[in-house]
């Protein structure tokens, strides 16, 4: 047992598999970085801001005085400024934070002894042109989500000027000497391990990203990262399996993610790339749950067509059904055979999909009785687009073919129901797949994320949603 789970262990900590291509690919452009900025400096401005200062005392010799016994206490950081703060892209290994200029003001207590005289006061301190460069390295943890850490922090307070409050002016002397430095070390010391602490704050988030994020009671879409990001001087490029499985059952489908690479794009923060495997791997997923078909009866037929669903309708093409089965309503079973197949083009999405129509006449003790399967090809071409952080889509029929597969009711042309099964599809098919379509599917988010002026276009081999993200407090 023990051994099963030191190789569970040792597996969680390989890296992942990098032969796998992605099916959704993220990127986080220099604007996205931005934006990371503005939210990352407001978390490390509070971190500064809880710096605690150390009370310090000594004896030293004070020039003109002699010996003093001093003690500097209750320091707090009353302000903190960050006004130059910048974020860069080191390729292959990380974004760089440098923060120039910064300052902190503090206030404090002073007390001194020497010969039989005590005294004590207050003061200010202003700390400035303070620098702290550090690199953010970016991985990808054991569940396939990114995690950030801190190297290479560097500190370095440039000036700390002090004003006393009450105190003769020798006590400037004593604090030119001896306190400065131990104050700059103390600061610097800790400088580090907060900026530290904000970035590790920024775990927890990423720790949301919804590597497996359940669309409906059958299919799962998993988003967990297929290999290191890669870090370029434009761009943060995640891969992401963006594959759809059934609930728990996680089959893979007899088709492969091919490699695909996103336009140069840099105007919105976020790049989200959806590859036709991803949403072929959504129809074998649908497909195998055994969804994908429908029943067709009368009653969805609206009342004004003169086409019912009925044997007489149906007769007058295939004499035979008026004949056998005079006077009855009909229902029709249509039902893929194989998962429907996505290709995008360039500012077109099309879907084929291969099934069966089965015509059925309702016999008045309620028995079905068969009357004959066709073999139907639709294509339909498919329209995108974002509600909310997920993306739904309507399908409108472009052609139908349709062939027979077995009758039941002698030989016919097939041709001549093809005007009667247009209508069923586009008046009781389509607009069902259309108000499953509209419900959506989650995109990859972190946390309470919003998308902001979501554009969509279809490029060939994906669909690239291009947007600006709102992080909700
Ligand atoms: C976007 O890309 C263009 C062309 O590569 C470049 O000139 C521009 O500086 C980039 N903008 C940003 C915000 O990175
Ligand atoms: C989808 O159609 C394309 C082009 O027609 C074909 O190359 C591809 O193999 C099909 N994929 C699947 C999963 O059937
Ligand atoms: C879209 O592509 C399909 C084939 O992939 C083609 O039949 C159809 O005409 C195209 N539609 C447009 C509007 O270009
Ligand atoms: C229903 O009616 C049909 C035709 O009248 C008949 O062939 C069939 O056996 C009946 N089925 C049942 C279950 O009664």
């Amino acid at each position: 047992m023990l051994t099963v789970w030191c190789v569970v262990a040792l597996l969680a900590l390989l890296p992942p598999s990098q032969s796998a291509n992605p099916g959704v690919k993220v990127r986080l452009t220099q604007k996205g970085l931005e934006y990371g900025r503005q939210i990352g400096v407001a978390t490390l401005q509070s971190k500064l801001m809880s710096i605690k200062l150390p009370d310090m005392s000594g004896e030293e010799k004070v020039s003109p005085i002699g010996k003093v016994k001093y003690s500097i206490t209750g320091m707090q950081i009353t302000s903190l400024g960050l006004p130059t703060t910048a974020v860069g892209l080191v390729p292959e290994t990380g974004v760089s934070l440098s923060i120039e200029n910064a300052f902190i003001s503090i206030h404090g207590n002073w007390k001194v002894r020497y010969m039989f005289i005590k005294d004590s006061g207050s003061f200010d301190l202003a700390v400035s042109g303070l620098t702290i460069t550090s690199l953010i390295t970016l991985q990808s943890d054991e569940t396939g989500r990114p995690t950030v850490s801190n190297a290479n922090c560097v500190a370095r307070v440039g000036s700390v000027n002090i004003k006393l409050h009450g105190g003769a002016s020798w006590l400037y002397n004593l604090f030119d000497s001896f306190i400065d430095q131990a104050l700059r070390e103390a600061l610097e010391n800790q400088i580090c391990p907060r900026v530290a602490d904000a970035v590790s704050e920024m775990n927890p988030r990423l720790k949301t990203l919804n590597v497996l994020a359940q669309v409906d009671k059958y299919a799962e879409i998993e988003y967990s990262m297929v290999a290191t990001p890669v870090i370029t001087k434009e761009f943060i490029n995640f891969d992401l399996k963006g594959e759809f499985y059934n609930i728990g059952k996680h089959q893979e489908p007899p088709f492969a993610a091919t490699p695909f690479s996103l336009l140069a794009q840099n105007t919105s923060m976020l790049y989200f790339g959806l590859s036709s495997f991803t949403v072929n791997s959504a129809g074998f997923v649908y497909n195998n749950a055994g969804i994908l078909s429908l029943y067709i009866t009368d009653d969805m037929i609206p009342p004004k067509s003169p086409l019912r669903l009925n044997t007489k309708t149906f007769g007058a093409f295939i004499p035979e059904i008026a004949k056998r089965f005079p006077n009855l309503m009909m229902k029709l079973l249509v039902k893929t055979s194989s998962p429907p197949n996505i290709t995008f083009e360039r500012d077109n999405m099309t879907l084929r999909a291969t099934g069966t129509v089965t015509a059925y006449a309702i016999q008045t003790n309620g028995t079905l009785a068969p009357l004959f399967i066709l073999i139907l090809d639709a294509s339909v071409s498919a329209q995108a687009g974002i509600t909310g952080v997920k993306l739904a889509g309507t399908v409108a029929l472009n052609k139908i073919g349709l062939t027979v597969g077995t009758s039941y009711v002698g030989p016919f042309q097939v041709k001549s129901l093809e005007n009667i099964l247009l209508l069923v599809l586009k008046v009781a098919v389509i607009p069902q797949v259309n108000v499953r379509l509209q419900q959506g599917f989650p995109l990859p988010t972190l946390g309470k994320m919003n998308l902001v002026n979501a554009q969509l276009q279809v490029q060939k081999d994906y669909m690239l949603i291009g947007t600006d993200v709102h992080f909700e407090p």
